[in-house]
C-alpha cells in the first residue's frame, strides 16, 4: 500500500499537459468488443481503472496490449461472455461491457460491479434499457445474466440522465436491428466522444451532447485509430490546486468549454484565468474569496467528480460556502479527514457548510475514494507543515503520474511504499 508524504505551503508554477479522459477511454475500450478489426486508442493514461479494463478484455479472449502510450485491441479472438466477480469488483465500468458483450454473443454474465464507494450506485437504468432492446435479464448469486435471440431497436426513456446507462445502451444499440432512441440521455462530453469513436468505426449515432440520441443499427463495425478527448476532471483538479496554493499554471491539451462551470466558480474565487486555443492559464496571488454556493448537477452543471476538490478549496477561502452534492449519497467521506487538517466543515444531509480558515495545517489523512483522495492531496499542498495521505491506491485509479505532475509544478510530494 503506497502513501504520499507532502510538505505544504509552496506556490505551484509551471506547465501541465492534461491526460486523456479516463471516462472516455473506459467506454471506448468496452466498445472495442463490437468489432473484429483492430482498434488503436491513443495516449491512454496509465491508471488502474484502465489496467483493470484491459485485464477484463483479455479475460474475454480479446488481445489487448500497450504499445508505448497507446493500447491496441484485437477482439476477433473474443470467446467468453462472462466477467468474473474479482475483476468486476475492481472496476465499476465493467458494467459498460454488458451492452457490447450481449451485442456480440447474444448473452453475457457479469458480477455486480464495484468502483468508488460513494453511495448506492444502482444499475437499474442500464438493465431496463437493455430489456427494452429485447434482452432477458435474470439475477442470481450476485451475477447479472443477460440473454436474447437478437437485439431490436426501441425508444428508451431514462428516469434520470445516467452517464453509464446512456453509454451502455448506445453500445447495445449500435448493431441492433432498426432504430433506437434514447430520451433524457446524459449530455456529458464523454458521451459525445463515444459517439464520435463509434461513428469512426462505421456506426450511425447522432444527437450525443443533447438529451436525445438516435442510433441506427448497422451490421458490422470496422477497426480504427482514435484519440479520445482530454480529462476535464484532471484539468479541474490542477486548476483548483493552484487556486488553493497560490500559483501561476498553464494547462495544455485541454478544452475550456467542457470546464465552464468550474471556470466560472474560479473567477468568482478571484483567480485570473485566460483561455487560448487548447490552453488554460490560471493565476492566483491572493487568498481566494468564497463562492457562497456550489451544487453538483449533470453536465453542463458543476461536476460531482470535482465536488471534493472544490470543498477543499472552500476550506481556505475568505468567507463561508455551501457545497451541495445532488448525484451520489455518500460523497463526503473525505470531510472528517479535512477536519484533521483544521478545516471547519459541517455536513447536513446533502450539503457541506464550510467556514473558511486562514490556513490548514499538515496531518495524516486516509483516502477513501478517488476524488476525495485527490482533494486531500491538494489540501495537504496548501497546508502549513507536513502531511501524509494513506491508501493512495484510490488516487491511482484515475490520475496518471499525479505526484510527477505536481512535482513539476514545484510541489513537495513523494510516494512511499509501506
Ligand atoms: C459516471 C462517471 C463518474 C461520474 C458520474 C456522474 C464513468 C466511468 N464514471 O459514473 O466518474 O461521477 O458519471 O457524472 O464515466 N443511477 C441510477 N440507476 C442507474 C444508474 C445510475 O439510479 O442504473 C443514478 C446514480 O445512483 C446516480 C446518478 O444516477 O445518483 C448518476 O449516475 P451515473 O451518471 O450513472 O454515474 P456513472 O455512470 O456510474
Amino acid at each position: 500500500m503506497d502513501k504520499y508524504i507532502i510538505k505544504g505551503g509552496g506556490r505551484l508554477e509551471g506547465v501541465i499537459p492534461v491526460q486523456t479522459a479516463k471516462n472516455s477511454v473506459l467506454p471506448i475500450l468496452a466498445a472495442t468488443v463490437l468489432t473484429d478489426e483492430e482498434v488503436r486508442v491513443l495516449n491512454v493514461p496509465d491508471i488502474t481503472d484502465v489496467r483493470n479494463m484491459v485485464r477484463i478484455l483479455t479475460c474475454l479472449g480479446c488481445r489487448a496490449v500497450w504499445e508505448g502510450r497507446d493500447i491496441i485491441i484485437d477482439s476477433s479472438s473474443a470467446e467468453k461472455c462472462e466477467i468474473p466477480r474479482a475483476l468486476a469488483h475492481e472496476l465499476r465500468s465493467s458494467v459498460f461491457l454488458l451492452g457490447s458483450v450481449v451485442s456480440r454473443f447474444r448473452k453475457a454474465k457479469i458480477a455486480y460491479p464495484g468502483g468508488c464507494d460513494i453511495g448506492l450506485r444502482p444499475v437499474d437504468l442500464h438493465l431496463n434499457g437493455l430489456k427494452r432492446l429485447g434482452v432477458q435479464i435474470t439475477e442470481s448469486n450476485g451475477y447479472i445474466n443477460c440473454a436474447c435471440q437478437k437485439l431490436v431497436g426501441n425508444e428508451i426513456m431514462l428516469d434520470c440522465p445516467s452517464v453509464g446507462a446512456t453509454e451502455n445502451i448506445m453500445l447495445a444499440a449500435v448493431k441492433a436491428e432498426g432504430e433506437t432512441v434514447i430520451k433524457n440521455a446524459a449530455r456529458e462530453p464523454e458521451i459525445e466522444d463515444l459517439q464520435k469513436f463509434l461513428n469512426s468505426l462505421g456506426a450511425r449515432v447522432k444527437g450525443a451532447g443533447t438529451g436525445t440520441i438516435v442510433i441506427e443499427g448497422v451490421k458490422t463495425l470496422s477497426g480504427g485509430v482514435y484519440q479520445p478527448i482530454s480529462d476535464r476532471i484532471e484539468a479541474g483538479t490542477f486548476l483548483i490546486a493552484a487556486a488553493m496554493c497560490g500559483g501561476d499554471i498553464e494547462l495544455t491539451g485541454t478544452n475550456a468549454e467542457n470546464l465552464s462551470s468550474l471556470l466560472h466558480k474560479l473567477r468568482e474565487n478571484g483567480c485570473k484565468l485566460r483561455i487560448k486555443n487548447d490552453k488554460i492559464y490560471l493565476r492566483s496571488d491572493r487568498r481566494p474569496v468564497s463562492v457562497k454556493s456550489v451544487e453538483t448537477q449533470p453536465y453542463p452543471g458543476f461536476p460531482t467528480d470535482l465536488q471534493a476538490q472544490m470543498t477543499a478549496l472552500c476550506c481556505v477561502c475568505a468567507g463561508n460556502s455551501i457545497v451541495t452534492e445532488n448525484l451520489f449519497e455518500t460523497r463526503f467521506k473525505y470531510v472528517p479527514e479535512l477536519r484533521r487538517m483544521g478545516a471547519d466543515i459541517t455536513v447536513i444531509d446533502r450539503s457541506a457548510f464550510v467556514r473558511g480558515v486562514e490556513r490548514l495545517r499538515g496531518a495524516v489523512t486516509v483516502a477513501h475514494d478517488l476524488r476525495g483522495g485527490a482533494a486531500l492531496v491538494i489540501a495537504a499542498l496548501a497546508a502549513e507543515g507536513d502531511s501524509e495521505v494513506l491508501d493512495i491506491c484510490h488516487i491511482d485509479r484515475g490520475y496518471a503520474g499525479f505526484e510527477y505532475k505536481l512535482s513539476s509544478l514545484g510541489a513537495k510530494i513523494k510516494r512511499v511504499s509501506i
